[in-house]
């Protein structure tokens, strides 16, 4: 058969494929979330997320040494505090020298090229385990605001780089925006997360962090899985308050508002690989049902695709080792 076009020539080797590949994925593209709990040498696995754990300062410093020699230039810390340190408004959350605050500046001073990126929001701190302050079973918005502020202002100070604000009460990039540069931080910048869904995928960073919700869900102020044009309007606004880039979480079951937003926003949108992504494919690699190196790579390459400039991924040792032995 004479065919003029025969699209499977552009596939015939691997040099062709590869050079003729409209996306690829990069450990730049990476930031690797951590998780950092109180005490010395402990290095806790997290059983719902199989390679991933819970590290006390100390172990952590030693960790990061890995995570930097593969080339990963920015990671995520998230807190595990125990339930006797938290309360309704998270106070702890400011307070100086807290654990949180501690490993901001220790891994700061220890690794200075890297970048930190924090999260603000109530959960890690508040006994109610929600983003926010709880009266009468609702989740108070403007009161809760106060709090992040203070706690974005707190995480500058320790050393933060990118302030990542996961909690969707509205108004707070804004303020907290303002709240950064009356302080003096105008250069400390803030990655919002917009939209973000009221999603089942996030259950094994709950057991990581023990923050799940003692009572209800987050349905009124994380977003419907239902909706994509109300992501429009979400980081329309976030772009408006001053957000310097935009993210999307959790990533594979929403790659059409990854696609959305990066087709419509001149900034940066970022894909959160969220715990329960991770899990299916360990969990799935670990039955021998799934090739977990590949389905790993076609995962983090499907985010590239759609449009995320940036992907927050607990696979990112895995997929820089991989990409460094290529
Ligand atoms: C909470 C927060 C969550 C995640 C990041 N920050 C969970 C939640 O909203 O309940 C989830 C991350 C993941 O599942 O990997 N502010």
């Amino acid at each position: 058969m004479n065919l003029l076009h025969r699209p499977r020539r552009n596939r015939k080797s691997e040099a062709i494929r590869s050079m003729v590949a409209e996306n690829s994925l990069s450990v730049n593209d990476f930031i690797f979330p951590m998780f950092v709990t109180g005490g010395t040498g402990k290095k806790e696995e997290i059983k719902s997320m199989p390679g991933i754990s819970r590290f006390s300062l100390d172990t952590l410093l030693i960790e990061l040494e890995e995570v930097v020699a593969l080339g990963i230039k920015c990671i995520c810390l998230f807190p595990n505090y125990p339930e006797s340190k938290k309360d309704k408004y998270a106070t702890e959350s400011h307070q100086e020298g807290t654990l949180y605050l501690e490993s901001l500046s220790a891994i700061k001073a220890k690794f200075p090229e890297l970048a930190i990126m924090t999260d603000v929001a109530m959960d890690p701190y508040s006994s109610d385990g929600h983003d926010g302050i709880v009266e009468d079973g609702k989740i108070l918005n403007d009161e809760t605001v106060e709090v992040l502020c203070k706690m974005a202002v707190a995480q500058a100070k320790a050393g933060a780089d990118i302030i990542g604000p996961s909690d969707m009460m509205d108004g707070r990039i804004e303020a907290i925006r303002a709240a950064l540069d009356a302080e003096g931080f105008q250069e400390v910048s803030i990655m919002a997360y917009t939209a973000k869904y009221a999603s089942a995928f996030y259950g094994p960073f709950r057991d990581a962090l023990e923050s799940a919700p003692k009572f209800g869900d987050k349905k009124t102020y994380q977003m419907n899985p239902a909706n994509s044009k109300e992501a429009l309007l979400e980081a329309e606004l976030d772009i408006n308050e001053g957000a310097d880039m935009i993210m999307v979480k959790p990533a594979f079951s929403y790659l059409d508002v990854i696609k959305l937003l990066n087709d419509n926003f001149n900034i940066p949108v970022t894909a959160y690989n969220v715990s329960g992504e991770y899990a299916m494919i360990k969990a799935a690699a670990n039955n021998g049902w799934i090739d977990g190196e590949k389905a790993m790579m076609e995962m983090l390459l499907s985010m590239k695709r759609a449009g995320a400039s940036v992907i927050l991924t607990y696979f990112a040792k895995e997929a820089a080792a991989v990409l460094n032995k290529n």
